[in-house]
């Protein structure tokens, strides 16, 4: 059996999907350091720790007697490729990190002879890619499609008692199989989900709210009973409702009913909601239902439907209607990864992402170009972002050469009815996408694949529309690929939406794509030009730069303030996300010279390790009404004295003066500066392009104060003041959150600043940081943004990039405290501790 397994199993309790009694004492293992999974009574437990993983081929590593004793012990999800190290000789598309080569997981665990006649399932929420899955040497099945999750019943295959179960996973991701960084291991959740040979299918309700006032709802139930035994049975299905304080407010049954033996019953059922609280942006109120299935009065499975009582509506006039009100999009792009950690999913991170992104006055979020993780979903649902899911990136013809094409064929329904099916009960989604600039677009007869997939979601979900990206829209037209997409999406063409939108009186259109900014943190370059690609690998943070398809924010803007029929936009891209370097990246040619060592991507209003950019600012001057101004460029032009610097404030006050030294330069109304960038010939024959979202001053530099007051309503409501830099002096640590959950997964996010000696920032600072972690936490990455730097991600020292870097711990699962100390070089250190506690009340 095996070989010296050091570890024991346990079985973490999961909140959120319901439980079952079950026996819980553990067996008698013969295997003595190998203790049984407990059986909490909860109907979903982790499956994540105690794996043993292997990077490369391993002959005979599925059959149960391997020897996996010195493979690495870790805890799922992980992502090998993050581990690095940025290799010249790799894609940087794919972030110039080894996200290919075949990776081995295997995970042994004991169940008590008690558990014996239980049905086992393990989902997978997914793992990066082409997955083969084993239980006791015997194949399952896998999935090549990586962001896809799936499940198998490991039940006819299970020991119990004294012998050993092993379950291995294979995986094979490919080079050159996506645009982006698409990270390589088991890299989401893994659940095993323990039930009654009678229990609620997997993703097995599905409830809509057909009918919404203010004094009721309708809440529409369908079941999935599935019967897993040799026998017919007869079973009562109840439903309950809860509301947010877990009271009951809604109860039903269909009454005893059979279900044949080794098949799935679907029982409908529709409940009442008397005034129902509506899930909103501003007010996501989330009810659950809770189905049990009972044998006689004996409660066999319990499975719990997180739900949103809300109404959707797309109409041609008023755009997009959430509760009967309309809501512009102000939505962004985001790929998966989660920065520094990588594409291993950790639900703190996530919901930073989301935080961060709201912060900006984002409501709507587009999984580009996949399926996200579950977090993501639940993680909307509570905070009130709407979200475009998406499918694929590509469907039969490949964008690159080991892309989803190879599988389209055999696996786009599964894949994509799966998805619905897992995702469908999110208050959160609104729209399903069928693709991201698909290819077929262009060809004859790309609509009957676009109506094929279309009609799969109206089958499985007829209460959300389809959408699809579009860049070529003209083509897009023409071949009626957007005709068999019921809400027409355009990347990158808000030159063309009032001309689509009088040709086709009845579309509903909105920006799927749009803006594709790049710039580099804190670094502006003069003067200020319309695309560049500078050899620093820096681009500048004027909020100008964008590559030929591309624009900047002004000129969406322009467009959409024009056309308030237009549903709103999704920018390219709120996070920057590791991969697709452009401008140091050419996918065309695939050319990287001279581009190395670019490897992350520049298009984000915020950076890699989550700092605002100043294009975050702008944004929020257009998307919030809490007063906020924000200068830009920093004040450090030694060199420049005299000479005109361009100085910008994106607020969204009535004024703003802007004084430097104390002296004011005026003050400037909101839309009343008109200024002529640079932008591409794609948005202007001219190459000029008259924009209203900045007032400008030209202000020659003397190096002291320059300060922006801005004013609403002729009282002084926000102010920033940026003061010219002396030489680095110290080094200042804050953490997002100072208290965190002792579980082995919470993160606190540090802030590192290199500041002088009166705690300005210092914005050239490129300072060398140590930090020395003890205590209750580990150091999980670090960065800085810098998207051109072969730093490692997993290291104790991180050098700053315009004066920042991020340190990210997480912690153990023993409460206590972790200790930080940053030390550097002629730097005065810093100190900081984190509390971690294990009674913390997750905040819901
Ligand atoms: C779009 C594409 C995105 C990303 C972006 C960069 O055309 O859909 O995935 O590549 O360009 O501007």
């Amino acid at each position: 059996m095996i070989g010296n397994v050091l570890w024991r199993i346990e079985i973490m309790a999961m909140s959120v999907v319901a439980l079952f009694a079950l026996a819980t004492s553990a067996a008698a293992a013969t295997t003595p350091q190998l203790a049984a999974v407990r059986i909490s009574g909860e109907r979903r437990v982790s499956f994540d720790a105690n794996w043993r993983f292997y990077k490369g081929e391993s002959d005979g590593a599925e059959k149960p007697d391997f020897d996996d004793s010195n493979w690495k012990l870790l805890r799922l999800p992980h992502d090998w490729a993050i581990e690095g190290p940025f290799d010249e000789t790799l894609n940087p598309s794919t972030g110039a990190l080894p996200i290919s080569g075949t990776g081995w997981y295997r995970k042994s665990f004991l169940l008590p002879q008690s558990a014996k006649g239980r049905v086992f399932t393990i989902v997978f929420d997914g793992a990066m890619a082409n997955s083969t899955v084993w239980i006791n040497g015997e194949e399952l099945g896998g999935r090549p499609y990586g962001y896809s999750s799936f499940f198998f019943n490991l039940t006819p295959h299970l020991h119990f008692g004294s012998e050993t179960n092993v379950l291995a996973v294979r995986l094979l991701p490919e080079p050159d199989s996506s645009r982006w960084y698409p990270g390589a291991g088991i890299y989401r959740n893994v659940w095993l989900d323990v039930t009654a040979p009678v229990h609620v299918a997997e993703w097995g309700t599905y409830v809509t709210t057909p009918q919404v006032t203010d004094e009721k709802a309708t809440v529409s139930v369908k079941t999935e009973v599935r019967n897993q035994s040799d026998n017919e049975a007869k079973v009562e299905v109840r439903q309950t409702i809860l509301d947010s304080s877990r009271k009951p407010v809604s109860k039903s049954s269909a009454g005893t009913l059979a279900v044949s033996a080794d098949a799935t019953r679907t029982i409908p059922v529709s409940l009442t909601v008397a005034n129902p609280q509506r899930w909103d942006m501003d007010h996501p109120y989330l009810y659950t239902l809770v189905t049990e299935i009972f044998d006689g009065e004996r409660v066999i499975d319990k499975y719990s439907t997180t739900f949103g009582i809300r109404t959707i509506a797309f109409d041609r006039d008023k755009g997009f209607l959430l509760n009967g009100k309309t809501r512009k999009l102000h939505g962004v792009c985001l790929h998966h990864d989660l920065g520094a950690l990588g594409a291993a999913v950790n639900r703190r991170a996530t919901e930073r992402q989301l935080q961060i992104m709201k912060a900006a006055g984002v409501n709507a979020i587009r999984t580009s170009h996949n399926p996200p993780s579950p977090e993501l979903l639940e993680l909307s649902d509570r905070m009130g972002l709407v979200v475009m899911d998406e499918s694929f990136d590509m469907w039969h013809i490949a964008k690159v050469p080991n892309g989803y094409s190879k599988y389209f064929d055999e696996w786009s329904e599964r894949d994509l009815r799966d998805m619905v099916r897992r995702d469908r009960n999110h208050p959160s989604i609104i729209l399903w996408s069928i693709g991201n600039e698909i290819p077929e677009q262009n060809s004859p007869d790309g609509w009957k694949e676009a109506k094929r997939l279309t009609d799969f979601f109206h089958e499985e979900d007829p209460t959300r529309p389809t959408t699809s990206a579009m860049n070529d829209w003209a083509a897009a037209i023409r071949n009626h690929f957007a005709d068999n997409v019921d809400i027409k999406g355009f990347n990158y063409q808000p030159m063309h939406y009032e001309q689509i939108m009088h040709d086709h009186p009845d579309w509903v259109v909105y920006g799927s794509e749009t803006e594709s900014c790049v710039s580099s943190r804190g670094v502006y370059n003069l003067p200020i030009v319309a695309y560049e690609k500078p050899p620093s690998h820096q681009v500048s943070s004027y909020d100008t730069v964008a590559p030929f398809w591309a624009y900047c924010p002004d000129v969406e803007f322009t467009y959409q303030d024009k056309l308030p029929n237009v549903l709103g936009e999704f920018v390219w891209t709120g996070f920057d996300y590791i991969g697709e370097p452009t401008p140091y990246w050419d996918g065309n040619s695939g050319s990287t010279q001279g581009d190395w060592p670019a490897r992350s991507s520049y298009f984000g209003f915020v950076d890699l390790a989550g700092f605002p950019k100043d294009n975050f600012y702008l944004y929020q001057s257009q998307w919030t009404t809490q007063p906020m101004v924000h200068i830009l460029p920093h004040w450090n032009w030694e060199g420049r004295e005299g000479q005109n610097i361009p100085v910008m404030a994106y607020s969204n006050a009535e004024e703003v003066e802007l004084l430097v030294n104390g002296k004011s330069l005026g003050r400037k109304k909101r839309f009343s500066d008109e200024w002529e960038m640079p932008v591409g010939h794609n948005v202007s024959d001219t190459g000029k392009f008259v924009s209203k979202y900045r007032r400008i001053w030209q202000v020659p530099y003397q190096p002291g104060s320059l300060k922006a007051v801005a004013y609403s309503g002729g009282k002084q409501v926000a102010q920033q003041e940026i003061r010219t830099a002396g030489a680095p002096a110290r080094i200042k640590v804050s953490a997002d959150r100072s208290v965190i959950r002792a579980d082995g997964d919470d993160l606190s996010y540090l802030t590192v600043r290199v500041e002088d000696k009166d705690g300005n920032l210092c914005p050239l600072a490129d300072n060398l940081i140590h930090f020395n972690v003890t205590g209750a936490g580990e150091i999980a990455a670090v960065d800085n943004g810098n998207a051109a730097t072969t730093e490692p991600f997993h290291a104790d020292h991180r050098k700053v990039f315009s004066g920042m870097a991020l340190l990210i711990l997480r912690s153990h699962a023993e409460p206590g405290t972790i200790h930080v100390v940053a030390t550097g070089d002629g730097l005065a250190p810093a100190q900081l501790d984190i509390r971690t506690k294990s009674e913390m009340v997750v905040k819901k």
